[in-house]
């Protein structure tokens, strides 16, 4: 941890006025060159941490290091990092390579370097042939990318994006997902992006970090993240799916809802509690009823969806949504009894897992 570009230790942040903390104790670093995403509900505190690392807010406690010096103490001008927010701003009445050569003038960077990096970053983000043009004559997609140039153009060590896309019609944040990943795979920058879009952050990020009220409830890659959430919060923030809380009768059987029983892959002591999630793409149309994994129940609604059929199945109590893929042969129709079948490894297992 001792050489990571971007040290978050301990970070508190209590809002004047306020009785409870809106950051509280977060820790995480970044080597360089990382895509993290922080994920979280609305009100959770991404917002926060990143105004804490941009120097736009005090912190209450904890430390922010950079290349391994502590920033707290170092104005926001002089930290280098580069912002792009949720609304751009840019300068309206002002031209786009203005806009982006704004930064390097305050760093009293020369003319002819200047132009040099402004024509740069405006072929970077693809804006080739529009720097003269005024940003209130640009489409949304344009701004944002005019915003990104502007804060690459200064080299940051740290790029910083609040919810960048969330102004943008969904074919167009796409789009932008993609160019900024490959934008940032390119300058090989730090990123730290905040969202609050599963699928942005999924499809984004190296790894992610995902919050509630303040919290850090867990840190990895996408696929940590998905397939061995540490929290029911996560297991829930990240993916449908439906939860089952029982207990371990035997090495690799639980028993949930009273009847059911679930076999499951993961080292976990005969007598603990355990939950247990089951994803609706893991679930498939079984000829056989009983035993453990199987689920018998009515089919109370059908969307369809193209690639798939999303099934809503009654089976007792519970609601059990089932994707299945459309190729899979005949499907079931509303109102027809159907036996949902789901494979020991195929079961989220929330927690930890010793191997
Ligand atoms: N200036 C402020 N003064 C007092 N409380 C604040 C201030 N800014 C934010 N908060 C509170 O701190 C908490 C975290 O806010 P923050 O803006 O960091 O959330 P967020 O995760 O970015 O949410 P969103 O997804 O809605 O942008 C919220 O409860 C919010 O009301
Ligand atoms: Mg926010």
């Amino acid at each position: 941890m001792a050489d990571h570009h971007v040290i978050i230790d301990n970070l508190v942040k209590t809002y004047p006025g306020a009785q409870k903390p809106s950051v509280d104790h977060v820790s995480f670093s970044l080597p360089r060159g990382e895509m993290l995403a922080l994920l979280g509900p609305s009100g959770c505190g991404k917002t926060t941490i990143l105004r804490m690392i941009a120097g736009l807010i005090d912190i209450t406690s904890g430390a922010i290091r950079l290349d391994g010096t502590d920033v707290s103490s170092i104005p926001v001008y002089k930290r280098n990092l580069g912002m792009v927010f949720q609304a751009y701003a840019l300068f309206p009445h002002m031209s786009v390579a203005q806009n982006i050569s704004f930064g390097l003038e305050m760093r009293k960077v020369g003319r002819a370097e200047r132009e040099e990096r402004v024509k740069k970053a405006i072929d970077l983000v693809k804006l080739t042939g529009l720097g003269e043009r005024k940003v209130s004559q640009l489409s949304g997609g344009q701004q944002q990318r005019a915003a990104i140039a502007r804060s690459l153009v200064i080299e940051p060590k740290l790029l910083l994006l609040d919810e960048p896309l969330s102004n943008l019609d969904a074919k167009l944040r796409d789009e932008m997902r993609d160019e900024i990943r490959d934008i940032q795979a390119r300058t090989g920058v730090t990123a730290i992006f905040v969202t609050h879009d599963q699928d942005e952050a999924l499809s984004m990020a190296d790894r992610l970090a995902v919050m509630s009220a303040g919290r850090l409830e867990q840190i990895g890659t996408p696929r940590e993240i998905f397939d061995r959430p540490q929290t029911e919060f996560v297991a829930s923030f990240i993916g449908a799916g439906t939860l089952f809380e029982g207990k371990v009768v035997e090495p690799g059987l639980a028993l949930v809802d009273d009847l059911q029983t679930l076999r499951f892959v993961g080292d976990v002591p005969v007598g603990s509690r355990i939950k247990l999630m089951i994803r609706p793409h893991r679930l498939r149309l079984a000829q056989n009823e009983g035993g453990p994994n199987t689920f018998k129940g009515t089919v109370e609604h059908i969307v369809y969806r193209g690639q798939i059929l999303t099934l809503n199945v009654r089976c007792g109590g519970r609601l059990l949504q089932a994707d299945l893929p459309t190729h899979a042969g005949s499907l079931p129709d509303k109102g027809s009894e159907v036996v949902l079948a789901v494979a020991p490894q195929d079961l989220t297992l929330i927690g930890e897992v010793s191997p």
